[in-house]
């Protein structure tokens, strides 16, 4: 069942303009809650902030002394109205280009310390890669890095970018979820704690019949498989390898 997180940012912030799907709020609530099992904790950083959409729920799970740092070119005040009513207490804003975020000492200063960084600005394949390249650097040892617009067919030079940086990086970054336009990328010594979370929880605690969505997992890790959230499907929870699938129901 949603965290009673999700069921306030339902109530107070759902209707915020914004590019967020209920599925990836569902997600996000889930994998806040599954680092908590996890006894995961850090900051976050949000590339792309915009009104404040996505970045109110992440505010939401961070615990008090956490640090959110929110990045845009532009000013957000809607977001910062909106975060500050959730999280008052460490939060920093950085109106700056993402290409720099390094260059920003307090960024620079919480290198392998963040939990949760949200790529969702430039959406150039330059820009995406030189953000993955930002999130690997800040990313702690069991955080989880989100890229939004993940096979987009608007963005193609961003699902592009994405799997160049998880070629490049094998050893380093997996990655363990993708739904909602979005996809979830880890160090690859988490991949199969976040991968079994995933297996044992998914399916009750996103409560997918309910929502009519369906967990699959058509290949393996090793295959760059992972684990997505798509519409119901054979009103299943769960539909795995396509060979395993009973021809006879088609
Ligand atoms: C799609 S919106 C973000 C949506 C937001 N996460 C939400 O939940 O609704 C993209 C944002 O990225 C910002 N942006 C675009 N290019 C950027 C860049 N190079 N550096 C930092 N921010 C950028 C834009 O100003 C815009 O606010």
């Amino acid at each position: 069942m949603p965290s009673p997180v999700l069921d306030r940012y339902n109530n107070e912030f759902k209707d915020l303009e914004g590019f967020f799907l209920p599925m990836a709020m569902a997600a996000w609530d889930f994998l806040f809650c599954a680092q908590n099992a996890l006894n995961i904790k850090g900051g976050m950083l949000e590339i792309g902030v915009f009104k404040g959409k996505s970045a109110v729920l992440a505010a939401m799970h961070m615990r008090d002394h956490e640090p959110a740092f929110l990045l845009d070119l532009h000013d957000v005040p809607a977001a910062r109205d909106a975060i500050q009513s959730v999280k008052p207490n460490n939060v920093t804003f950085l109106k700056m280009n993402s290409i720099d975020a390094l260059d920003d000492q307090r960024l620079e200063a919480m290198r392998g310390q963040l939990r949760w960084v949200h790529i969702d600005g430039e959406h150039t394949g330059y820009a995406t890669r030189a953000d993955l390249d930002t999130a690997a650097a800040l990313l702690s040892k069991n955080g989880l890095i989100c890229v939004d617009d993940f096979f987009s067919f608007k963005y193609p030079q961003l699902t592009a970018s994405v799997y160049e940086f998880l070629f490049k990086n094998p050893f380093k970054f997996r990655m363990v979820l993708a739904c909602a336009n979005k996809c979830y990328i880890c160090r690859t010594a988490w991949a199969e704690k976040y991968d079994t979370y995933i297996r044992e929880n998914c399916i009750e605690k996103m409560a997918l019949s309910e929502n009519n969505w369906t967990l699959t997992r058509t290949s393996y890790l090793h295959d760059h498989g992972c684990f997505s959230i798509i519409s119901r499907n054979k009103d299943r929870d769960f539909v795995g390898l396509d060979r395993d699938i009973d021809t006879r129901v088609f």
